[in-house]
């Protein structure tokens, strides 16, 4: 069992944990943005994929689609998020493993993965363990393997600027000001990913979602 202060719960109050993947659904044109991190992946056919901070693991499921022979591996803090996780993850081919964990010691080898996706997380994290998760990302991949990340951005427009309030306001302006100052690529850049690169932005009814992708040379 992790201490509850070692993650920041996926939203504010853990009473709506069970309610998340709505909330997302609804507000975050989740489908597009998901299947614009998913379309970047360039490896062919990787043996393996780790997804960091999987929460209820929607991505897992869809890479699981995409990729039927990799190894698949989702990573969180949160137990809850977990079990709901495992609970959707039933119905699927039934080979992800789940591990409890923080992302800034990740319980895995070095070079174990050829993939990381890490999605809507980082913003959960001090900027100091930001670089350090990106950095226990690097050290779990094989080289040649890549990162793809999706998570708050710089807003495309004032709007979306004024929108992101509201997510400000839910996880913290601790943790979310270097997401909408677009630090995300600086921060891959000093963990040691090369051609580091933000590769789209999609619009979402409570600010910019961007995208990144990173490679370990
Ligand atoms: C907003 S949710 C995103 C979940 C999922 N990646 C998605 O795309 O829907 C953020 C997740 O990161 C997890 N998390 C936050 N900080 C973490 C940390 N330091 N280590 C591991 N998981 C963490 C939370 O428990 C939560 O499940």
């Amino acid at each position: 069992m992790l201490a509850e202060k070692s993650y920041k719960l996926a939203v504010r109050w853990s009473w709506l944990t069970r309610w998340y993947d709505l909330l997302i659904r609804l507000t975050m044109r989740e489908a597009t943005f998901r299947s614009a991190l998913l379309a970047q992946i360039t490896v062919r056919s990787p043996r393996s994929i780790l997804d960091i901070g999987c929460g209820t693991g929607t991505l897992l499921l869809l890479l699981e689609r995409r990729f039927p022979k990799a190894e698949l591996v989702g990573l969180d803090g949160d137990a809850h998020m977990l079990r709901l996780a495992e609970e959707k993850a039933k119905g699927g081919g039934g080979g992800i493993d789940f591990y409890q964990a923080v992302s800034y010691a990740m319980p895995f080898n070095d070079g174990s993965f050829d993939v990381a996706t890490c999605s809507i997380m980082l913003h959960h994290l001090s900027d100091t363990d930001k670089v350090c998760t990106l950095k226990e990302a690097f050290r779990v991949l094989r080289s040649g393997g890549e990162i793809h990340i999706a998570d708050w951005g710089k807003p495309s427009n004032r709007l979306m600027r004024l929108l992101f309030y509201i997510i400000q306001w839910l996880d913290g302006f601790d943790t979310t000001t270097a997401n909408v100052q677009g630090k995300i690529p600086e921060f891959m850049a000093q963990a040691g990913f090369s051609k580091v690169a933000e590769t789209g932005r999609v619009d979402t009814m409570l600010g910019t979602v961007a995208l990144y992708k990173g490679t370990k040379l």
